[in-house]
């Protein structure tokens, strides 16, 4: 497997300050995105004018979170944009497979998120239509929530998919992981962590996410 990659969420950080904030993350693989839509998910952050300007300042590439109704319209605009990755649900999408083979048309790698409550079983026959699945660890729309331990077994379900399918794309986990969590994650086959609040929280940023990266052995 290849190594572990750390993306930090930027929805921990302090807003204001997007430039001065991803700067402190420099260090990572990619700068994690949420967007979301009020209608989805119970919370508003921000749309495509500010992503875009969050890419342009950005040190790292942009793994763009939607959590978005009606992906299938919306989603391509990021990627449109330039993010370089592209996450939609699976619960907002009409036509997943469609819209990822749109997102890769415009240039940007296609990731379908899940959240706790979705089963993996429809979408294993469909992994190589994706570059990455997300597995969400929490119920998406807000940061800070505790790691539910109840998503491992369909993370390591995912690992076994994409192990028994030979396929070379990316198992990302996003929802309470912190220096405490990592390892179970890690085992259970991710190889890519999303963490806000364990990274923007700490007061060095920068070395949280290489505290994470060697915890995770990577
Ligand atoms: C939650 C978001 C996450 C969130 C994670 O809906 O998708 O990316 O920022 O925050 P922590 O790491 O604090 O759980
Ligand atoms: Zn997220």
């Amino acid at each position: 497997m290849s190594a572990i990659e750390i993306n930090p969420s930027i929805l921990s950080c302090d807003f204001a300050d997007f430039r001065g904030e991803l700067a402190r993350i420099a260090n990572a693989d990619m700068a994690h995105v949420d967007v979301m839509d009020n209608h989805f998910v119970p919370n508003l952050t921000f749309g495509p004018p500010v992503v875009e300007r969050i890419r342009a300042v950005s040190p790292v590439p942009i793994d763009a979170h939607l959590m978005i109704a009606d992906a299938d319209v919306h989603a391509p605009v990021y990627a449109e944009m330039g993010c370089e990755s592209v996450t939609f649900h699976a619960e907002a999408a009409a036509a997943p497979v469609r819209l990822a083979r749109e997102l890769r048309r415009l240039g940007a790698k296609a990731s379908i998120a899940l959240k706790p409550a979705t089963p993996i079983e429809p979408f294993i026959d469909l992994l190589p239509e994706f570059d990455q699945i997300l597995i969400m660890t929490v119920e998406p729309g807000f940061g800070g929530q505790s790691f539910l331990d109840v998503c491992l077994p369909k993370i390591r379900r995912a690992r076994a998919a994409i192990s028994e399918a030979g396929l070379d794309i990316k198992l990302q986990v996003d929802g309470g992981v912190s220096a405490k969590t990592v390892e179970r994650v890690v085992d259970a086959g991710a190889n890519v962590l999303v963490a806000g609040s364990a990274v923007y929280g700490a007061e060095n940023p920068a070395a949280a996410i290489d505290e994470l990266r060697s915890l995770a052995g990577g």
